[in-house]
C-alpha cells in the first residue's frame, strides 16, 4: 500500500529528524495550503492513501507515520497525545511549513486537539474524521491498560480481533474485503511496543470537550454514520459546540470513513477548503 501511494504521488517516503532524535517516516507532495494527516490507531499514514493521491493535486500534503508507527522511530514510555502534537510541530519546523490545516483521524483527532492547545499559531483549519473530544471512561482506559499488557505479551493478534470488526460498516465488510484485509495486514505488522505506548497514551488523554467552545478556527467534522467507535451523533454535537465547525455525515462508512468512502469524504474536505480555507 505503502508503495502505491508513493508512486501514484510521484514522491518518496523519506525520514525526516526532529529536534528530539526521532525520524518520522514522512510522505511529503504536492504544493499549496499545507495538509497535515495524523493517522489513527495502530495504523500508519497508508490510511490516508486516497486523501493524498486527490488533494495532492492542489494542496501540499504531509503524512507522517506517528511516534513508533510504521517506518517511525519510538521513543520509550507512554506515547501521550501532547507529545505527539509537539513532534508534528517540529515535524513542520523541520519542513519549515509556518502553518497547515490539521487532519486527524480517531487517535490523530486526539492529536489534533493537543495541536490547537499547544500550536495554534500554526493552525489555519482542523479536520476532524471519526474522532471524540472527551476522555476514556475510567473502566475504558483500565481496559486499555490491560490489552497494552496483553499485546506486549502476547502480540497484536487480541487488539485486532477485538478492534477489527467495529471499524467498518456493514457494507465495507461486504462489498470491500480488500479493504478490511488492507488494513488487518497493517494492523498486524505494527510493533507491539507502539501499540502498548500508543494505548498507555490514549487512557490519559485529556477531556477536550469543554474545550470545544473556545476552538474559534475553521472546522470539519466528519463522521461515518456507521461509526460504532466515534458515532456520528456525538460528533454533530461536537460540532455545534464550537464557534466555526460544519459537520458531515458519510452514508455506509464506519469508523475509518476515508478509506471506506474517499470519493465522499475528499468531497466534503474540499468543499470545507474551499469556503472556509483562504
Ligand atoms: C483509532 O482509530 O485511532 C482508535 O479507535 C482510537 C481509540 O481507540 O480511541
Amino acid at each position: 500500500m505503502d508503495f502505491e501511494v508513493e508512486r501514484a504521488m510521484s514522491i518518496s517516503g523519506k525520514a525526516i529528524q526532529l529536534d528530539n532524535g526521532l525520524r518520522l517516516h514522512t510522505l511529503d507532495g504536492g504544493s499549496g495550503t499545507p495538509l497535515l494527516f495524523a493517522h489513527g490507531f495502530p495504523l500508519d499514514h497508508s490510511m490516508w492513501r486516497h486523501q493524498l493521491e486527490a488533494l495532492a493535486l492542489d494542496h501540499r500534503v504531509i503524512a507522517a507515520d506517528l511516534r513508533g508507527f510504521g517506518k517511525s522511530d519510538s521513543l520509550p514510555g507512554p506515547a501521550s497525545m501532547p507529545a505527539i502534537a509537539d513532534d508534528l510541530a517540529m515535524l513542520l519546523d523541520a519542513l519549515q511549513i509556518p502553518q497547515v490545516v490539521f487532519c486527524g483521524l480517531s487517535m490523530g483527532g486526539y492529536v489534533a486537539w493537543q495541536f490547537w492547545e499547544r500550536h495554534p499559531e500554526r493552525l489555519r483549519g482542523l479536520i476532524i474524521c471519526d474522532s471524540r473530544a472527551a476522555a476514556d471512561s475510567p473502566e475504558t482506559a483500565r481496559g486499555r491498560l490491560i490489552m497494552a499488557e496483553r499485546v506486549r505479551l502476547e502480540g497484536a493478534a487480541p487488539l485486532i480481533e477485538a478492534m477489527l470488526p467495529r471499524l467498518f460498516s456493514a457494507q465495507t465488510f461486504q462489498q470491500q474485503p480488500a479493504v478490511v484485509a488492507a488494513i488487518r495486514q497493517t494492523m498486524a505488522g505494527t510493533k507491539t511496543g507502539a501499540i502498548a505506548a500508543a494505548l498507555e497514551g490514549m487512557a490519559a488523554r485529556a477531556d477536550m470537550s469543554w474545550r470545544l467552545n473556545t476552538m474559534d478556527v475553521p472546522a470539519l467534522l466528519l463522521a461515518g454514520e456507521d461509526d460504532v467507535i466515534s458515532p456520528a451523533s456525538e460528533m454533530r454535537t461536537m460540532a455545534s459546540a464550537m464557534p466555526d465547525a460544519r459537520f458531515v455525515a458519510i452514508p455506509n462508512a464506519g469508523h475509518l470513513a476515508p478509506l471506506e468512502k474517499p470519493v465522499e469524504v475528499n468531497r466534503a474536505i474540499l468543499e470545507f477548503l474551499q469556503e472556509r480555507v483562504t
